[in-house]
């Protein structure tokens, strides 16, 4: 057993420190946001995230978690400080640091014993250094720390799952004892470990993130050729996926992808190649194939329509970056409600968990709490994520309230065939035979 301290409640850290508690660690989880802290300590989540709830409430009833807003009170008798607050993307991409800067000081005013820091956020390669000139600026007097990297590599909406079974757990630092000691910690997980230096540790986080960005890109890339020529994409990335080198995951054409990390990350990579005047040509290609889905689905939503929005009701299904979260960051639906919103649409939208952290983001956009009742009237439908629910939607029963039977599947969760036999005006990504 040993003491933890997670510095940010936020989507990484609340899962982070509840499952280290899980493992039979002591954790006092710290934020600055009180109502944060004041919720949690009342069974409140910060988040939503399947499974946190009740992993949460397990650990802080066994005694293994607890909240403060207090650094003096979180770094008592703690001998590893996990920093996982925020890295929002600055005005040019470039990371945010604020925040982890804050935290780094903060622990080094409070903390009164030997300690180990790891960066768990997404920090920009050479973070960790910079960390320990913080710490060491802002102690009272000396105290013996490590910086250690520790990147997470948890995806949204299965976080608890990927912090259990990680694909491998990435340590960086030169200080072996230290390394060492956060090895330990993660030893119950039984994956690899990665130990190597703090620089490399964070560009494996990095290099890893806009790896799977593009991936995404390029298979939407294929999914318009696919469209353009009469070939299936979902059959194109199954017929990929079986060689090893390449692999199944992260090959589903759609809208895209959205979210806190891979906009962020994929910027940030661009950003300090570029701050060594050096050029990102696929980085920055990713990026702009990436934001055209979001104009290529209101474009075609719109030729499905006869050429204009003027007059004409959309229903978005699904709202938040991606299914089975509540998380609104850089969320396509975001972008797309303003395009229809911009070409004289009335919008509507609906998502099982994110009807009231999508409000903030589109004011202008009738969020409604049923996915029929969202569809009455509607002129077209767009799914703009693939949560299990809309696979099952009762699409006659859609059918009978459109106003027209038209829906645009963003994310290619029904059958061409089936939709077309049904009646439906229907279109997809990639799927060939749109239409033909
Ligand atoms: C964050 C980073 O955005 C991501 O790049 C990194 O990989 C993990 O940490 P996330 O958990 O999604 O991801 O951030 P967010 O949901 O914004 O939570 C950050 C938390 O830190 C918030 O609760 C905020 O109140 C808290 N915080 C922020 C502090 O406790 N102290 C601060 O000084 C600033
Ligand atoms: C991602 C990384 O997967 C994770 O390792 C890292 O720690 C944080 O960033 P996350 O952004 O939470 O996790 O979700 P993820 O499931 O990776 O999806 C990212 C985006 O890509 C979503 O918008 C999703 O809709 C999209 N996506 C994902 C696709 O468009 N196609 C795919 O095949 C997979």
């Amino acid at each position: 057993m040993k003491q933890i301290c997670v510095i940010g409640v936020g989507y990484v850290g609340i899962v982070t420190g509840a499952c280290f508690a899980d493992l039979g660690n002591k954790v006092v989880a710290l934020d600055v946001n009180e109502q944060r802290i004041a919720n949690l300590k009342k069974g409140i989540m910060p988040i939503y995230e399947p499974g946190l709830d009740e992993l949460v409430k397990r650990n802080v009833s066994a005694g293994r978690l607890s909240f403060t807003t207090s650094y003096q009170e979180a770094l008592k008798g703690a001998e590893y400080a996990f920093i996982a607050v925020g890295t929002p993307s600055g005005v040019e991409g470039e990371a945010d640091l604020q925040y982890v800067a804050a935290a780094a000081a903060s622990i080094a005013k409070e903390m009164t014993a030997p300690l180990i820091i790891i960066n768990k956020s997404t920090v920009p390669i050479g973070t960790g250094d910079w960390v320990a000139d913080i710490v060491r600026g802002a102690q009272g007097k000396p105290i013996p720390f490590s910086v250690v990297s520790c990147p997470e590599f948890l995806r949204e909406g299965s976080a608890i799952g990927d912090f259990m079974s990680p694909h491998r757990t990435v340590i960086g630092s030169l200080d072996k004892d230290a390394a060492g000691k956060v090895a330990h910690l993660h030893l119950p997980l039984r994956a690899p470990i990665v130990i190597t230096d703090l620089r490399t540790a964070e560009m494996i986080k990095y290099a890893s993130n806009a790896f799977l960005a593009t991936k995404i890109s390029f298979i939407n890339e294929v999914a318009d050729i696919c469209e353009a020529l009469g070939a299936d994409v979902k059959e194109v990335a199954a017929g990929m996926g079986y060689d090893a080198r390449i692999g199944k995951y992260f090959l589903d054409a759609g809208l895209g992808w959205g979210g806190s990390c891979f906009p962020k990350d994929v910027q940030a990579l661009a950003y300090m190649a570029k701050e060594q005047s050096l050029t990102t040509p696929i980085l920055d290609s990713v990026m702009n194939v990436n934001y055209d889905r979001r104009k290529a689905a209101v474009k075609r939503t719109e030729e499905m329509l006869g050429g204009s929005f003027k007059g004409k009701t959309i229903g978005l299904l699904g709202l938040a970056f991606k299914e089975n979260t509540d998380d609104m960051r850089d969320a396509p639906s975001i972008d797309i409600a303003t395009e229809l919103l911009e070409a004289g649409a009335k919008v509507r939208g609906y998502d099982p968990v994110a009807f009231e952290t999508a409000r903030p983001h589109m004011p202008a956009v009738d969020i409604i709490g049923d996915p029929y009742e969202m569809a009455k009237g509607c002129d077209a439908l767009i799914v703009v994520t693939p949560w299990n629910e809309f696979k099952q939607l009762d699409l006659e029963k859609v059918k009978g309230l459109l106003k027209s039977p038209v829906i645009f599947d963003g994310r290619n969760i029904y059958d061409p065939k089936a939709m077309k036999e049904m009646g439906f005006n229907y279109r997809s990504i990639g799927r060939g035979t749109n239409g033909k």
